[in-house]
């Protein structure tokens, strides 16, 4: 499923970036929409693009640690300790700024979001373009991020320079973004990296959240939304919408006790929404790191089936799935 890029592919690439375009890139965690992130007016073109809101800070991404004094300063031991354990990797680090960092980069604030990204395309593009990447996730504000270059292509469609296609995306969901401005790390967006794993590595206890964090687009209240009306449900709300012969679409991990439902498996790519309407269920996996890998193509296939309703089977409350859990409660907010 994995695709590689091409060298003619990877030289247009980093010509477009040199040049100031923009260009959708696979990541490990979702597709990233990719700018020169030196370049005021690439980086302006990012906003236009996603229809984003400006104050909203982007992400830096960069080949490897190397360059990190380029983007950040005052770096805090623990920090350090995250990012050789996490780095490459679906980890976002929020730092003290250097001056050279761009307002259209952070918001205006004095923090930069830096993350070293494991994807092998989005590496060897790095690599060859030897400088800083701003990318928020290939999408029009507020939908759906996307986990496969079609999604890119729904979202953005004429919008982008080039999409490089890598296949679909390995983990899934965005990055865990850790605020390490402060004496301790600070969670401001989960991911699929644990809190027990955070602390481990960083040798400090995670600090709770309070209502100063900075702005966080992902933690808006509702965010990452499909068009269709999405709930968060129990099994007997299930089985009540399902009595009731609405046309919905059921995410769970089991299987439905009722024989009338047209029955979708997550684990097969590419499914037909011919059957637009009437009553689908999709089985999705049970384990943490499945369900999140295939979430975002689920939820842009439910989506795609046109119900008048979705609704999503709860999942199980625990550290593993916070990432997650999150995700489903900005979903159906
Ligand atoms: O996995 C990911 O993080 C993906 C891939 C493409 O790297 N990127 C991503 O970017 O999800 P985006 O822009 O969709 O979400 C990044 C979040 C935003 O909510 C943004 O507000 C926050 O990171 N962020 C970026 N820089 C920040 C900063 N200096 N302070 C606080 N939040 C920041
Ligand atoms: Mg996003």
């Amino acid at each position: 499923m994995y695709r590689d890029i091409s060298k003619k592919q990877l030289e247009t690439t980093v010509a477009l970036l040199q040049q100031g375009g923009l260009v959708a890139l696979p990541t490990e965690t979702v597709y990233g929409l990719a700018a020169d992130a030196s370049n005021e007016h690439a980086v302006s073109k990012i906003f236009k693009a996603k229809g984003r809101p400006s104050n909203h800070p982007v992400i830096v991404h960069i080949g490897s640690i190397d360059q990190l004094n380029q983007w950040a300063k005052d770096i805090p031991d623990y920090a350090l300790k995250l990012a050789k354990t996490f780095w490459p990797g679906p980890m976002t680090l929020i730092l003290k700024k250097q001056k050279s960092v761009l307002d259209a980069i952070t918001g205006g604030q004095d923090s930069v979001g830096i993350r070293i990204p494991s994807n092998p395309i989005m590496q060897k593009v790095l690599q060859r373009f030897d400088g800083g990447l701003a990318a928020p996730s290939a999408n029009r504000f507020g939908h759906i991020s996307p986990s496969s270059a079609r999604h890119v292509k729904q979202s953005l469609g004429d919008n982008v320079d080039l999409i490089i296609d890598g296949g679909p995306t390995s983990i899934g969901i965005e990055s865990t973004i850790i605020d390490c401005t402060g004496n301790h790390p600070r969670i401001l967006r989960h991911g699929m990296i644990t809190e027990n794993d955070i602390e481990k590595a960083a040798g400090l206890t995670i600090l709770k959240n309070t209502s100063d964090a900075p702005r966080v687009s992902g933690a808006l209240k509702s965010h990452y939304s499909p068009v269709t009306k999405t709930f968060l449900a129990n099994a007997q709300d299930i089985t009540k919408h399902l009595q009731d012969n609405r046309s919905i679409v059921v995410l769970s991990r089991s299987k439905p006790n009722v024989n009338k439902v047209i029955i979708h498996d997550a684990r097969i790519p590419t499914r037909s929404t011919q059957y637009q309407g009437k009553q689908h269920w999709i089985i999705m996996p049970n384990d943490a790191q499945a369900y999140a890998h295939s979430l975002y193509e689920q939820l842009h296939f439910a989506d795609n089936l046109a119900c008048d309703a979705l609704l999503i089977e709860e999942v199980p409350n625990t550290m593993r799935w916070k990432g997650i859990n999150d995700r489903l409660k900005k979903a159906s907010a």
